[in-house]
Formats: C-alpha cells, sequence, structure tokens
C-alpha cells in the first residue's frame, strides 16, 4: 500500500498507521533526520517560544471565550466577572494579555535574529516572507483582540487607527465606515473584531506557521556563521555540522522553555499589567465615546510604528501630513517584505559582513527602540524632531542597504561552522 519508498515501521501498531498515514516519514524529516546546525546560540530558542506563545494563546483564548460577552453592553462587565467571578478566570486573563507582550517581545527577538545571520537571504527568502506575513497577521491579531475589553483606550485606541484609514484619498471616508461597520465604533464594530479575533486570523496565523515550518524544512536552518552546512557531508549523506533535531535540540529547547515559562510566570503573578505598558490605565474604565482620554498611546509594541506615524508633521508632493504619515507607517512594515532583494552582500552573518553592516544594524535596532519609547509618550517639539531623526534612519538601514552591503570589505567565512 501507499509509496513503497516511503519510511515505514517493521511491523505492529505503527506499521498499521504507517501504511494508512505517513506518521514515521514525516517524524523522520521534521525530527530524527532533520539535521539542524550544531552551533545555534541562544537567539535561536525564541523560534520555539513562539510556538510556545502562540499555544499559550490560543488555548488562554478558548477559555476565555467561555466566559466573556461580545457586546458593548456586556463585554466590559463579563471581563471583570472573568477577573473576580470565575474561577482562576484573573490567571486565564492575565495569561492572554501579558501573553500578548510575550509574544512581541518573542517575535521581535525572533526577527533580529533573522536580521543579524542574514536569514532571510537566498535560499530562504520564502521563509522571511512567511514570517513578514505571520507578523502582519499578529498585529491585526493583537489590535482587534485590544478592543475586545471594551475600557477606554480599547475605545481610543481604534478610533486613532480606523480612523487612519479616512486619510486615503476619495475612497478613505467610505473604507471607514466599511470597516466599523456603523458610522462611529459600535458594538457592530464589536461583533466583527470578535468574530476575526476568535476564529478568522487564528486560522490564518496557524496556516502561516505550518507553511513557515515547511519552507524552514525544504531549505534547513542557518545558523550564526551563515555556514551552509549542507556544503559538507560525511558518506552516508549527513552534514558534517548538523545534528539531529531530536533528540538533541528538542531536550535542549526543553530547557530554555523552561527558563521562559518561569520568568512568564514572574512576569504574570508580579507585573500583569507591566506598569501600563502592557494593560493601559485608561482601560480600566469602561469605553465612553464622550469622553476621550488625556493621552492615547497604543500598547508597547505598536509605539515605533505610531512615533513614525506622528514624525511626519509635514505635507509633501501636495500630499497632506496625515496621508503621508500613514504611508510612512505602511512603508516602514512593507520595507520588510522586500529586505531579501535588498541585501547585496555575499556573505550571510554579521560575523562576516563589514563594519558598515554591523554599524547600520546597530543604529537601526537602537532608532527602533528610541521609536517604540517616544510612541508611548505625548508629543513636544523637541520629540518629534528626535522622531524624525530616527524615522530617516530607520528608512536608511534598507534604502542604502543595496549599496553598503555592495561597497564594504567582508571577511572569508570559515568552511566550517565555528564553536
Ligand atoms: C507565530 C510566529 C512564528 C513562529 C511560531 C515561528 C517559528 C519558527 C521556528 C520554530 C523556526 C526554527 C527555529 C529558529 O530558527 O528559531 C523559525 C525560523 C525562522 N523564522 Fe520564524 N516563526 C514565527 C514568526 C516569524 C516572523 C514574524 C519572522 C520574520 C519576519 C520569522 C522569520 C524566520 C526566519 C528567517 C527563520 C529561519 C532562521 C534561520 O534558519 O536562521 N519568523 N521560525
Amino acid at each position: 500500500m501507499g509509496n513503497p519508498n516511503k519510511a515505514k515501521a517493521e511491523s505492529g501498531f505503527m506499521r498499521w498507521i504507517d501504511d494508512r498515514f505517513p506518521a514515521t516519514q514525516m517524524v523522520q524529516e521534521h525530527l530524527t533526520q532533520y539535521y539542524a546546525p550544531k552551533n545555534f546560540n541562544f537567539f535561536y530558542i525564541f523560534g520555539v517560544l513562539a510556538m510556545v506563545v502562540l499555544v499559550n494563546q490560543i488555548l488562554t483564548g478558548v477559555w476565555l471565550t467561555m466566559s466573556y460577552n461580545p457586546s458593548a453592553e456586556g463585554a466590559f462587565a463579563s471581563v471583570e466577572y472573568i477577573m473576580r467571578d470565575v474561577e482562576f478566570g484573573w490567571l486565564i486573563r492575565y495569561m492572554h494579555s501579558t501573553g500578548a507582550t510575550a509574544f512581541f517581545a518573542v517575535i521581535y527577538l525572533h526577527m533580529f535574529r533573522a536580521l543579524m545571520y542574514g536569514s532571510y537571504k537566498a535560499p530562504r527568502e520564502l521563509i522571511w516572507i512567511f514570517g513578514m506575513a505571520i507578523y502582519l497577521a499578529l498585529m491585526a491579531e493583537a489590535f482587534m483582540g485590544y478592543l475586545l475589553p471594551w475600557g477606554q483606550m480599547s475605545y481610543w485606541g481604534a478610533q486613532v487607527i480606523i480612523s487612519l484609514f479616512s486619510a486615503i484619498p476619495v475612497i478613505g471616508g467610505d473604507l471607514t465606515q466599511w470597516i466599523r461597520g456603523d458610522f462611529l465604533i459600535s458594538g457592530i464594530t464589536l461583533n466583527r473584531f470578535f468574530a476575526l479575533h476568535v476564529v478568522a486570523l487564528p486560522i490564518v496565523i496557524l496556516a502561516l506557521v505550518v507553511l513557515h515550518i515547511i519552507a524552514l524544512h525544504e531549505v534547513g536552518s542557518n545558523n550564526p556563521d551563515g555556514v551552509n552546512i549542507k556544503a559538507k557531508k560525511d558518506e552516508t549523506g549527513k552534514p558534517l555540522d548538523g545534528i539531529p533535531f531530536h533528540p538533541y535540540y528538542t531536550v535542549k529547547d526543553l530547557v530554555g522553555i523552561a527558563i521562559f515559562l518561569f520568568v512568564f510566570a514572574v512576569v504574570i503573578f508580579y507585573f500583569p499589567e507591566g506598569g501600563g505598558y502592557f494593560l493601559e490605565k485608561p482601560n480600566f474604565e469602561p469605553a465612553n465615546p464622550l469622553v476621550t482620554p488625556d493621552h492615547i498611546a497604543p500598547v508597547w509594541y505598536f509605539t515605533p510604528f505610531y512615533a513614525i506615524l506622528r514624525a511626519i508633521t509635514f505635507s509633501l508632493f501636495g500630499l497632506d501630513a496625515k496621508f503621508l504619515g500613514v504611508l510612512f507607517m505602511g512603508g516602514a512594515i512593507a520595507v520588510l517584505f522586500v529586505l531579501p532583494w535588498l541585501d547585496r552582500s555575499p556573505v550571510l552573518s554579521i560575523r562576516y559582513k563589514g563594519w558598515m553592516s554591523k554599524v547600520a544594524l546597530a543604529v537601526f535596532a537602537i532608532s527602533f527602540i528610541i521609536l517604540g519609547i517616544l510612541g508611548a509618550l505625548p508629543t513636544t517639539a523637541a520629540r518629534t524632531v528626535v522622531a524624525q531623526i530616527c524615522t530617516a534612519l530607520y528608512f536608511a538601514f534598507f534604502l542604502l542597504m543595496p549599496i553598503y552591503t555592495k561597497l564594504e570589505k567582508t571577511k572569508p567565512v570559515p568552511e566550517r561552522v565555528t564553536g
């Protein structure tokens, strides 16, 4: 039965399964005979941690849905009910809301690793593109989730972001109304965000993660040296610098997962609101369309992009400042998609790139962090200037990349992985 070349168990129950479903074949391909470079470092834990956090979000999300009421009249009270009356409801809710923060922290480190080691470069462009699609879906997921408690910041944050679409010429007004499903943010908006947050986007994210991993296992993992481990194989065809993912990395990852869960538990038990950065203070008051909070800022993981939006205070080429800001904010994310084609360096890893790439990456990371801080603060004239400089540096990192990666002198890459 089936393809005779497929790996199958000799006999017994597993053989019965293998004749009907490629279980042994899949375990070999993705675990016991998936050869991963032996020099993975600290930064390689974040892919698996992203999976752990994703599972956490789905499980706690399902349990929250059991007691949550998706209506403008009942949402806020149902969250309070979960926090006070549902057994361990406070824990489930904090695991989910603080879990969102953990998700972005993990993803930003995962992406930074890819920037450092050139993991987006050929032949891994599709892994990166699927990753970026996940990142976009994740931002939409977090944004829609934040409306659900129907607090002041849920309402006004959504108000600010949705109204950005109105800056688009010609179709802006109709588009905003179509997104809200109403003339203002209402229970109708809440209902559709609930459906997207709980059903549609999680399916999209899960499917993209599957594609991300299939693409990864097709070409093989990169590593901190950027050395292609498939180039040097032993007589049986196994990469000399590779080790089977299972048992070596499954066991090693368990250590990283345990440490992560420990840190996550400390945050949940002692700083679940992160001083107003994970759950903002105005969100402990019910949404009130008649009272605008003094200072509206998104949650920390969106603040770098919010700072870019606010940094554009001028009009250019006949485009008004608001629309230009939206374009810059969108451009800041869009440019990441084409990153694999901007990097012209002959080497992958930052270890062997020249000084220009090193300085550029450091300046980019610092600008991103400064933008993140500025996006959380009210604007002043001086802060706007700093945000404008950091926005320029953010874009310079990408737009000048074809030039500095071509110009600089790289170091010779070793034939085998180091360390
Ligand atoms: C739910 C979100 C995500 C999950 C579960 C996930 C999972 C993983 C896993 C398990 C790996 C292999 C282990 C590792 O290299 O760390 C990986 C590799 C990778 N991921 Fe993700 N990922 C996610 C999001 C992203 C995003 C947003 C990006 C970038 C935009 C990205 C880019 C990459 C790249 C380039 C690799 C290859 C790394 C290498 O071989 O050096 N991933 N991902």
